[in-house]
């Protein structure tokens, strides 16, 4: 009876095999694990390397799995590699590998090793490798945003809460928002790495080795600060994937925050940006449109990399220590993760880097809605010695009036204002202007133009000492 015969009837249909391929098709990791390769190659060149140097192995054997695993990783490089799924994962296609190459000196190289500690030094040096490109791409978006607050540290904007116009602020002091986010994402992947900066390689299966291998001499070779402590923990730890991916989920709902202002500043009823066209699409049916589809995508790409938290949280939920082979599910979403942040960051580094700020849109919209309301009220506390809730009161009537008339609130004449509040003299105009109601608001972490440029200052010197 054929392989094929013996596959279930009902769902069976896409395996060519029986229930063996079945098993290898859910077993195998090589579809995904093969990106580990090089962190594979390295991790077993180090392991080779203190074998020979603690004399578990000749240096003879050692030379020659160098050589082999060498001309593996050029193998792969040039694309002449073929990965077989029979072989499982990319520990044991690269191993097969050496032995067609080297013969049985290959065999010596998993001595005082497992597949767990391997994939867990794999793993943790594919990461921190990731976390760093992370860094590196989070560098050249601040830099961006500080460009950007620095041309227009006094360019006044409306601030919101609630999406209803707040109070003026500058579209300088609102980039240097996102630089604070973004400064956290970066300050969160340098703790990341600050802790999962240690090598499991030397656990073995679970319970360390009888071989007197040195664990700090392979720490070191791979860049590692200092070994793992406990063999248990090294191979049943994924906390530095989750801390990936925990960080990758707050950097890229940063990120969709930053895309959905970028969606509505684009719209032409608000029109304070317009994105470049290299950022932005057409529509096929009208003409006059002109789509923001890379924010849209960043906004909803956020939507994967959160779901890939909650996947591997789960995964993880109530596994028992040490390893199992649910831990093979932490590369996918991973994987995933950080080609998609990667991407959102680049793409937003691009969209802000180039896009056209409307200075005037911007003005206009920072005068409408009262927004300088507040400025109204602190000046009746400020000059009449109003208390705040009287004064807000007044300036509650200013606005009703202002309303009726269909005006602003600077537009109202000092006979109007007089009609409210007695107290009230020609002075009160130089606050109703959004550029004097900005440039007041100088309190530490202010709107003020001069604020904003100290704390661009702030951040120029802090990230050129990172
Ligand atoms: N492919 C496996 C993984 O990614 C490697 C470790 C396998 N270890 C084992 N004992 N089966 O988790």
């Amino acid at each position: 009876m054929s392989d094929a015969k013996t596959s279930n009837q009902m769902w069976g249909g896409r395996f060519a095999a029986g229930p063996s391929a079945i098993m290898e098709a859910i077993n195998a990791s090589i579809g995904f694990d093969r990106k580990l390769y090089g962190q594979d190659i390295r991790g077993s060149l180090a392991h080779a390397e203190m074998l020979a140097e603690t004399s578990i192995i000749s240096k003879a054997d050692q030379e020659k799995i160098a050589h082999g695993l060498n001309t593996i990783l050029k193998e792969i490089e040039d694309g002449k590699f073929t990965f077989s799924t029979r072989l499982e994962d990319i520990h044991m296609n690269v191993e097969a590998r050496l032995a067609e190459l080297i013969g049985p000196a290959a065999g010596r190289l998993h001595t005082a090793r497992s597949r767990n500690d391997q994939v867990a030094v794999d793993f943790r040096l594919w990461v921190k490798d990731e976390f760093n490109r992370v860094a590196v791409a989070l560098k050249g978006l601040i830099a961006v945003f500080l460009r950007r607050a620095e041309e227009h540290a006094a360019t006044v904007m409306p601030g919101f809460t609630h999406l209803q116009t707040a109070q003026p602020v500058t579209f300088g002091h609102h980039c240097m928002a996102y630089v604070e986010m973004f400064a956290r994402d970066l300050s969160r992947v340098r703790d990341a790495i600050e802790r999962m900066d240690e090598s499991p390689l030397g656990a073995a299966a679970l319970a360390g080795t009888g071989f007197p291998i040195d664990r700090h001499m392979t720490a070191k070779a791979l860049g590692f600060r200092e070994p793992t402590r406990n063999s248990l923990d090294s191979v049943s730890d994924r906390d530095y994937a989750l801390e990936f991916l925990s960080t990758a989920a707050i950097c890229a709902t940063h990120l969709s925050r930053l895309a959905e202002e970028i969606v509505i500043w684009s719209t032409p009823q608000f029109a304070f940006v317009r994105l470049s066209d290299s950022f932005s699409t057409g529509s096929s049916i009208m003409p006059q449109k002109k789509n923001p589809d890379a924010a849209e995508l960043v906004r909803a790409k956020t939507g994967r990399v959160n779901g890939h938290l909650i996947g591997l949280l789960t995964v993880m939920k109530g596994l028992p220590l040490t390893y199992s082979k649910d831990m093979q599910e932490d590369k996918e979403a991973v994987f995933d993760a950080a080609e998609t942040l990667d991407l959102m960051l680049a793409a937003m580094t691009g969209m802000v880097g180039d896009m056209t700020v409307n200075e005037p849109a911007m003005k206009k919209a920072a005068g409408s809605g009262y927004s300088t309301a507040t400025d109204l009220a602190d000046w009746l506390v400020r000059t009449l010695g109003l208390p705040f809730r009287e004064a807000h009161h007044v300036t509650g009537r200013a606005v009703a009036l202002a309303e009726q008339k269909k005006v602003g609130l600077e537009k109202l004449s000092l006979d109007d204002l007089k009609s409210i509040h007695d107290g009230i003299t020609d002075d009160v105009f130089s606050v109703l202007a959004v550029q004097n109601s900005v440039k007041s608001r100088k309190s530490f972490g202010g709107t003020a133009p001069a604020e904003v440029r100290r704390q661009i200052r702030y951040w120029q010197k802090r990230l050129a000492k990172a």
